[in-house]
């Protein structure tokens, strides 16, 4: 059946800037391509689209220059064009009264309702069940552009992909599905997402409470928007990986870190011998020059493998913890979390040498209005040291300039204040259960924890034990842990409860 080759994308990035490691995202151009293979893609109800505005800006902008200095303001004048944009709908559990569980698509193609836990939820909620496809990934692409076709896609060509665009298409579609079913026409509407979707939805019910009742946003980036090199947070992800690796096995994490240190005096000699069989790679580093690019991705297999230890890639970070117990030989260990991370990406060799100049609209994201830093390891960790460069003004500059033109939007305190997701503005806002779960690295640049307060509705972050990236907004599987399952039911009692649906 086809669509267990798909499945395990959901949620998670298809991030083309060939072999880099954002620990948000994975390195999954070759994952794009699995996806892309049969375009249009669609899920099991079939193909559906709506006319959408490329442009849907009332201001008109005329042709400023790409910047990403204020998402609100980058936009371009647009012209009435349209173009068509995917979308599911399944109303199988539907009953009248009851809610829409709308599933935000994510930088990936179409997100099918059957891979997610939206099912589960809307059985007991008789909810309708809608999802729709991110502009620019899929089939749904403006300007006649090709989604899939990377290599021929100009920086110009992404200018419709702004914040507000992303949003606004998810309010007109919503709007409009309610005018065209009488059934769901004062519908309540919950948004589900997850990473980059989990802070979509976050901002959509902070944005339009009218429009968007409550939100479920699982493993959203917040503390993390930064781009100072000096900024507290740079090493957050390894030193989250290092205290994750640290608590489940103290013995094979020593020796991964021994094991990091022969690989990385290896390197600094020279001895390249071997390298490329030994630890799955499609071609082994010639030059000592590639050494920190080699030592980055290793780490970023480790790191990844947590980060994604999910039951539908078959948990790789125990399987990574396990091969380390069975063996003391440093470059079998590496080899074997690297072949571990190819497996779930779905390829048989790590592609590893960063592109830089791919211009792929997850990368345009981060340089205008999503940005989150890359991983780095400081000189005491596990893996390190991964040092940010210090001369940079934007920790993305590099891959910015190289690849739009143009320098990262600034991050920091105040960027999160503009985009409305501080944690004053969100723990203002009700019916927003915000999700970080505990295994994920993510969650050191996720939301901050604050207290709830004693309203049942108010906003509130939720930690969940034992899972990882996305968990909860995933299919659950038996071998889900018992904090994850505690979780699903707490999510479903916190939507009754919204819904009006308590005792
Ligand atoms: C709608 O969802 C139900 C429940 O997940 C599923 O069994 C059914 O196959 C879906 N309908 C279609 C047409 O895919
Ligand atoms: C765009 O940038 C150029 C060169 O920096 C500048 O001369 C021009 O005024 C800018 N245009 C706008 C609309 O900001
Ligand atoms: C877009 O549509 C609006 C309202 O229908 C119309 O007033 C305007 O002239 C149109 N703009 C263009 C560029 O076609
Ligand atoms: C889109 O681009 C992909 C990748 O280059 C290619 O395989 C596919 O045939 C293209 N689709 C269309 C409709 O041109
Ligand atoms: C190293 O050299 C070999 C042989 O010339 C080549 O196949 C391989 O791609 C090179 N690797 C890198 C990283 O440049
Ligand atoms: C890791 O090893 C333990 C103990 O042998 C085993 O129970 C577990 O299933 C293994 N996990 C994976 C993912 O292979
Ligand atoms: C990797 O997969 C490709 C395509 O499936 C295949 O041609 C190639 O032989 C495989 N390489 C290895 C090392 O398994
Ligand atoms: C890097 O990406 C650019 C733009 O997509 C492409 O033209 C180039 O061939 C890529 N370079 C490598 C080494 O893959
Ligand atoms: C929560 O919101 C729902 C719907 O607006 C309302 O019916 C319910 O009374 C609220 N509960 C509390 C405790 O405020």
């Amino acid at each position: 059946m086809r669509f267990h080759v798909y499945l395990p994308s959901i949620l998670f990035s298809v991030h083309a800037a060939y072999g880099e490691v954002s620990a948000l995202t994975q390195s999954a151009s070759k994952r794009a391509s699995r996806r892309s293979v049969t375009l249009p893609y669609n899920c099991p109800e079939g193909q559906k689209f709506l006319h959408q505005l490329v442009d849907h800006s009332t201001i008109d902008h005329s042709q400023p220059n790409a910047t990403g200095a204020d998402i609100w303001k980058q936009k371009y004048s647009g012209s009435n064009a349209t173009f068509l944009q995917q979308y599911v709908l399944n109303d199988t559990f539907y009953r009248p009264g009851g809610p829409i569980l709308f599933f935000q698509g994510n930088e990936e193609p179409l997100p099918c309702l059957a891979d997610t836990a939206i099912p589960e939820h809307a059985k007991q909620l008789g909810a309708m069940m809608v999802s729709l496809e991110h502009r620019y990934w899929g089939s749904s692409c403006p300007f006649g552009l090709n989604c899939s076709d990377f290599p021929s896609r100009t920086t110009h060509d992404l200018r419709a992909l702004t914040l507000d665009n992303v949003l606004h298409d998810t309010v007109k579609f919503l709007k409009w599905l309610k005018q065209s079913d009488d059934r769901i026409e004062n519908a309540p509407i919950i948004a589900f997402g997850g990473s980059y979707g989990g802070f979509l939805s976050a901002l959509l019910r902070i944005h339009f409470p009218g429009e968007i009742f409550g939100s479920l946003a699982t493993s959203l980036p917040q503390r993390g928007f930064q781009t100072d090199p000096l900024n507290e947070y740079v090493f957050g992800f390894m030193e989250w990986n290092d205290m994750v690796y640290y608590d489940v096995s103290v013995e094979a994490t020593a020796k991964i870190k021994s094991a990091m240190n022969d690989l990385r005096a290896c390197l600094a000699a020279g001895k390249f011998q071997g390298m490329k069989e030994q630890l799955n790679l499609c071609y082994g580093p010639n030059s000592t020059e590639q050494n920190y690019d080699l030592l980055n991705w290793i780490a970023g297999a480790y790191l990844q493998n947590l980060q994604y230890n999910l039951g539908i890639y078959d948990y790789p970070f125990y399987k990574t913890i396990n091969a380390t117990l069975e063996t003391d030989n440093p470059m079998v260990m590496h080899g074997a979390a690297v072949k571990y991370f190819n497996e779930w990406n779905g390829v048989n060799c790590s592609d590893w040498l960063p592109n830089n100049t791919a211009v792929d609209p997850y990368g345009y994201m981060r340089c205008t209005y999503l940005p989150h830093f890359d991983q780095y390891a400081a000189p005491s960790s596990i893996w390190g040291p991964l040092l940010p460069d210090y001369t940079q003004k934007h920790l993305l500059d590099p891959m910015c300039t190289a690849a739009y033109g143009f320098q990262c939007v600034d991050g920091g305190e105040q960027f999160i204040r503009r985009i409305g997701l501080d944690t004053e503005t969100v723990q203002s806002t009700d019916r927003l259960l915000l999700v970080e779960n505990l295994m994920d690295p993510t969650t050191y640049i996720g939301m901050e924890f604050f207290y709830p307060g004693n309203q049942r509705n108010n906003s509130r972050v939720m930690l969940v034990d034992g899972s990882s990236h996305g968990a909860d907004l995933l299919v659950s599987m038996e071998s889900d842990s018992e904090g994850l399952k505690r979780a699903r039911s707490a999510q479903l009692n916190t939507f009754k409860e919204w819904l009006g649906m308590g005792a």
